[in-house]
């Protein structure tokens, strides 16, 4: 082949981009685009496909016609040099090359049109899992309604098998700037945008974890916006559910006893183990064994201490526990907190 230096420098950069790609699938198979394994991900994979055969055999008959014409009438040796007759005008020569290409791109205009609507309009089943995807400057945040969970950059989804059908329906949005959410195995492109939902559905038949990135330039760490989809069997998904609101009960904890440590309770409180270390009231450390608050005035219940703390002076007028003004959100979180005291 003749290259001029120009085509030959954008030619051997295609062919490096390609095997750079083709090199990292095999580093990464979970992200090979060319081995769907969820419904929508293996439409658009065979839509491409067609697509590759269609424009293939074009390039083969136009590539074939013009090889057979050089090599069939080039110049040979006692060849008159003048230019042989001209044709002008064919009628059958000109339908041919108008009608042919109208009816490939109607018939790949079609395919496309069926492919994308049958994603489009896929029916989402009542049972199916929700999530909401919300795109960061640089990271994913993945919230479960229903389940009352919040994850981030890696999503957890069951496995969809045709025994036990467990489809994922996705929002997808933005916090801040257009992000791309694309796991090229599991779903097509699609992008994230501000103040716009888009939706997206995944049936993932294999386990495992399957690996994704951001697919829109959205600032200087663009690139370090992976996205980690781990596909569990059902059982492990609701392990996996258990146990992250176990962890999510534990970091509210962990909030209530700030909100009690950052208040001025803990001037006069004392809590083992903690900063709280007061000794003009009662000690805290084990409020929750006692039966009643208040030196036996009221029974010790969450709402007693609730109604307790807001007024200490309309239980027990005269006492020394001041009125700290504390928000409704602080009082809540520190009545949680102290029930925990046992
Ligand atoms: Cu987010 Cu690119």
């Amino acid at each position: 082949m003749n290259l001029r230096p120009r085509q030959s420098g954008s030619f051997l950069l295609f062919v490096s981009a390609l095997s750079a790609q083709l090199s990292a699938q095999t580093m990464h198979p979970s992200g090979n685009m060319f081995r769907p394994l969820a419904t929508p991900a293996r439409m658009v994979s065979e839509l491409s496909e067609l697509t590759v055969v269609i424009c293939l055999s074009i390039f083969l008959v136009v590539a074939g016609l013009l090889a057979y014409a050089v090599i069939r009438f080039a110049y040979r040796e006692g060849d008159s040099k003048s230019e042989p007759p001209q044709v002008y005008g064919s009628n059958q020569v000109e339908i041919a090359w108008t009608v042919i290409p109208i009816l490939i791109v109607f018939v790949l205009s079609m395919a496309t049109a069926r492919i994308t609507s049958a994603v489009q309009n896929q029916k989402i089943p009542k049972d199916a899992l929700y999530v909401t995807v919300v795109g960061h400057q640089w990271w994913w945040e993945f919230q479960y309604p229903d389940l009352k969970i919040t994850t981030a950059n890696e999503l957890h989804i069951p496995l969809s098998s045709t025994a036990a059908p467990h489809m994922t329906s996705l929002k997808l949005t933005s916090a801040d700037v257009s992000h791309g959410f694309w796991i090229p195995q599991l779903a097509g492109k699609t992008d994230v945008i501000p103040n716009r939902t888009n939706t997206i559905w995944i049936d993932p038949q294999e386990t495992g974890t399957y690996l994704g990135n951001c697919s829109e330039y959205c600032g200087t760490q663009h690139a370090k916006m992976e996205i980690r989809v781990v596909v569990d069997t059902p059982e492990e998904f609701q392990k996996w559910v258990e146990r992250q609101r176990a962890a999510e009960a534990g970091a509210d904890s962990d909030a209530n006893r700030q909100a009690f440590l950052s208040s001025p309770c803990i001037i006069c409180h004392t809590v083992n183990g903690t900063s709280a270390m007061g000794a003009i009231g009662p000690d805290l450390s084990h409020l929750m064994s006692r039966d009643t608050l208040l030196a036996a005035e009221t029974p010790n219940t969450a709402a007693n201490l609730r109604d307790w703390i807001k007024d200490p002076q309309h239980l027990k007028p005269g006492n020394k526990m001041p009125t700290v003004p504390l928000t409704d959100g602080q009082l809540d979180q520190i009545v949680a907190y102290l029930t925990t005291l046992k």
